[in-house]
């Protein structure tokens, strides 16, 4: 009996230690972040941005924070345009770019795709959360970059770029960049 139990403690205190030191308790072991955002709007008549930082959280955590405030509304129909950089003497050119329908992805958003990945992590925390037509301004509140959120991606430590750019009507109108380090622990 007190053999028993005391390999079940054993057992606990082994799943405890892993889950600390793989980063799975509460994403304290997590070293992935925001490190900068930017924002520009192409046309101030059409778009500004109120807001546009991260936020420390504390313990190395980061948030975006974004608040866009948009001139013409609805917002019907909404493209984006992906890239990815990855930092080497300067940022190069990495994984994406290509352009897709925001409306359509937000219809039908395939969690395994990186798009879909992404899509899904900001509206955990953006008023972006529903289907299109859009007919408020847009929110972003204080997002933290997760590992989980690659979970299914084998991207390599390093520091990267991602730029998104957003077109209504065939013109773009703003353009959002987002800095983040990936460190595997
Ligand atoms: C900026 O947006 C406004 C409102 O949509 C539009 O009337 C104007 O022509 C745009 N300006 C440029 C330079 O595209
Ligand atoms: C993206 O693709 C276009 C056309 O395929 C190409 O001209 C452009 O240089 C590419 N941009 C990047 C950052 O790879
Ligand atoms: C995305 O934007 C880049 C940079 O302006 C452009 O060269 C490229 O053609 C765009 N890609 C697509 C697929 O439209
Ligand atoms: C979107 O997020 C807001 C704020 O968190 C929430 O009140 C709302 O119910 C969400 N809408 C959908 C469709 O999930």
């Amino acid at each position: 009996m007190i053999a028993l139990v005391s390999v079940r403690w054993l057992l606990i205190a082994a799943a405890v230690l892993l889950g600390g030191l793989l980063g799975l308790s509460d994403g304290r072991g997590s070293k992935s972040r925001f490190t900068n955002m930017e924002c520009i709007s192409y046309n101030e008549s059409f778009a500004v941005f109120t807001k546009c930082k991260l936020n420390l959280l504390g313990r190395g955590r980061t948030g975006a924070q974004m608040y866009l405030k948009l001139f013409q509304l609805p917002v019907k129909n909404c493209w984006i345009n992906w890239s990815i950089y990855r930092r080497y003497n300067g940022f190069r050119p990495f994984l994406y770019n290509v352009s897709t329908n925001f409306c359509q992805l937000l219809e039908n958003s395939n969690v395994l795709s990186f798009q879909g990945l992404v899509i899904n992590a900001i509206m955990t925390r953006s008023n972006l959360n529903h289907t299109c037509p859009y007919t408020h301004d847009i929110i972003l509140d204080n997002l933290e970059f997760k590992d989980d959120f690659l979970k299914n991606l084998p991207l390599p430590q390093g520091n990267y770029k991602v730029e998104l750019r957003f077109a209504t009507d065939k013109i773009w109108r703003v353009q959002v960049s987002v800095f983040f380090e990936r460190e595997e622990l």
